[in-house]
């Protein structure tokens, strides 16, 4: 039987690490203040957004909310942005993605001050990822690797397959791997002989957005697997794009969903809203 890597317990613990440095900044009197931009009610984000507000509370952080209506233009909230850049009591900008169609994401996200860049999205941030610099890592990649490691797993020396290519997951996460000292491939919808690939992997990760995709067939035996997806079920039930119950008897350990991967963004973003503190100093 496979061991259920418990992604909500670990994320609280990291929650409570960081409690305890938000405390000791606030003794030194430095107030963390992540701010969060949303724009429209996609009811997702409206999730996303409560619950990364509900944790810099929890961690003890200032949070500031702008929900912005649908209509906002490009250049409103451009100019929300470079307000937020030039306060010194904000430390961190989260704009929370997608964005309504008129507006263009990669234009909205290189104008945050990269050293607020939360999210890590900023060119900046991942050009320093992809050379070994200091600089703010992708939230969910960052909490698979704390996932594998607070779960005792290592990385060094395995085959690890990334599938997905996605600028928020897939790349960002076989980068983090190769510094860990991992041999990764990154698999694609276009990927020949998909599950030759993903069978050679010590540790399989999936970000492909296709519920249940991922079936034993796909799976090395005693392979752990990281199942990024999240997405509704024919009874419109929360699955990932790892068919759990298929293969959970073949392999040594999994992410649920709920309550694996996604728990980890959230912690990862309140570590880099108090890491924020280091690079603006
Ligand atoms: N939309 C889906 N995931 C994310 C995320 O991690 N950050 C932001 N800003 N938007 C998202």
């Amino acid at each position: 039987m496979a061991a259920i890597i418990d992604g909500k317990a670990i994320s609280l613990q990291m929650k409570d690490e960081l409690k305890q440095k938000a405390a000791e900044l606030l003794a030194k009197g430095m107030k963390v203040t992540l701010a969060v931009i949303q724009v429209g009610d996609n009811p997702a984000s409206s999730v996303y957004v409560k619950n990364k507000k509900k944790g810099c509370e929890y961690i003890g952080i200032g949070s500031l909310s702008y929900e912005l209506p649908e209509e906002t233009t490009q250049e409103e909230l451009l100019a929300l942005i470079q307000e937020l850049n030039g306060r010194t009591d904000v430390n961190g900008i989260l704009v929370q993605l997608p964005l309504p169609a008129h507006i263009d994401e990669d234009t909205v996200i290189k104008a945050i001050d990269p050293r607020k860049d939360v999210d890590g999205f900023h060119p900046q941030s991942v050009g320093a990822l992809c050379i070994g610099q200091k600089g703010f890592v992708s939230c969910t990649p960052a909490g698979i690797i704390q996932l594998l490691k607070r779960s005792g797993i290592s990385i060094e020396g395995k085959e690890c397959v990334v599938l997905g290519r996605s600028n928020i997951v897939g790349k960002p996460m076989s980068i983090l791997l190769l510094r860990e000292n991992a041999t990764v491939t990154i698999a694609h919808s276009r990927t020949r002989n998909l599950k030759e690939v993903t069978s050679r992997a010590d540790i399989l990760i999936v970000a492909i957005g296709k519920p249940k995709m991922i079936t034993k067939e796909y799976v090395k035996e005693g392979a752990v697997i990281i199942d990024v997806g999240i997405n509704r079920d024919e009874n419109n039930k929360l699955c990932g794009d790892v068919d759990f119950e298929d293969v959970e008897p073949v392999c040594s350990a999994i992410t649920p969903v709920p309550g694996g991967v996604g728990p980890m963004t959230i912690a990862m973003l309140l570590h880099n809203c108090i890491e924020s503190v280091d690079l603006q100093s």
